[in-house]
């Protein structure tokens, strides 16, 4: 969670990927969306930051070849795991247009493979990245590591539903304070399984209705398995 301005305008820090770290530093990627991320855009070497952090849950480590998809910014989030492992991801990455594919020669260099899709046709393939997603996940059953916009991550639940297929996602949510307080970034969760304890016996049994609960994205994400968000 990062402030993003010397002044109370905006009062809130906003929330980052930590993109890279290397020695003493730590990299953040991020788009300008609205004053936060302009006002960091206005900071200058030798400006101090106020930060806290590192915060909640991130991907699992990848044991072997991995996907790794990202929409837009969400390379943000997948950048570090795709250049730690280097030539296991493969990579499919999807922007808008080819000035928003950020950090493509590196994503590129560090994958086993890329696939790229743009909306407008600018680079890659015209279209979503989910098209050529959907195609290669039906013969190769590896672990998919995912962050971008909701609608995209739905529909990658959508192809890996009814498959064997683990897919962790980094969510994304307007966060007010970040460390699990507020409750302002909950996400809807499948609970299988609610602890029940009988009154009468003190003995615990399971309900094994079909529940949900809400989760924080800040605390107990932002990284779920896709297939426990209960989508409506
Ligand atoms: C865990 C996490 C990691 C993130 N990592 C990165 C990153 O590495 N790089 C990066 O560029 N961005 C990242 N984001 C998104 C980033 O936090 C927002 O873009 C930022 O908070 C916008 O602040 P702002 O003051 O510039 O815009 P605001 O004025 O607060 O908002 C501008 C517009 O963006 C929308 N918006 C704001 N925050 C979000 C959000 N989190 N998700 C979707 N829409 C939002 C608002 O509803 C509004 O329409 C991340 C978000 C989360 C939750
Ligand atoms: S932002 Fe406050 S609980 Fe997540």
């Amino acid at each position: 969670m990062i402030q993003a301005g010397d002044t109370y305008d905006p009062l809130l820090k906003r929330p980052f990927s930590i993109f890279r770290q290397e020695d003493n530093t730590l990299q953040f990627l991020y788009r300008i969306r609205g004053k936060g991320t302009l006002c960091l855009s206005n900071v200058k070497k030798g400006d101090t930051l106020d930060l806290i952090g590192p915060l909640g849950n991130g991907y699992p480590i990848p044991k072997g070849d991995f996907v790794a998809v990202a929409g837009g910014i969400g390379i943000a989030s997948l950048y570090a795991l795709i250049e730690q492992h280097k030539n296991r991801a493969h990579a499919f990455y999807g922007a808008r247009n080819k000035d928003e594919l950020l950090m493509l020669n590196e994503v590129s260099k560090f994958s086993k493979k890329i696939c790229i899709t743009t909306d407008d046709g600018s680079a890659g393939k015209q279209g979503l990245i989910t098209t050529p997603l959907k195609v290669f996940l039906r013969n190769n059953h590896l672990p998919v590591y995912t962050c971008g916009s909701m609608p995209m991550l739905k529909t990658i639940f959508n192809i890996i539903k009814d498959t064997e297929l683990k897919c962790y996602a980094s969510l994304e949510e307007n966060m007010a304070c970040g460390i699990g307080a507020c409750l302002g970034c909950v996400v809807k969760v499948r609970s299988e399984k609610l602890e029940v304890r009988s009154k009468k016996s003190g003995v615990r049994s399971q309900d094994k209705k079909n529940l949900t609960v809400y989760k924080r994205i800040c605390k107990e994400g932002p990284v779920f398995d896709l297939k426990d968000i209960a989508w409506e």
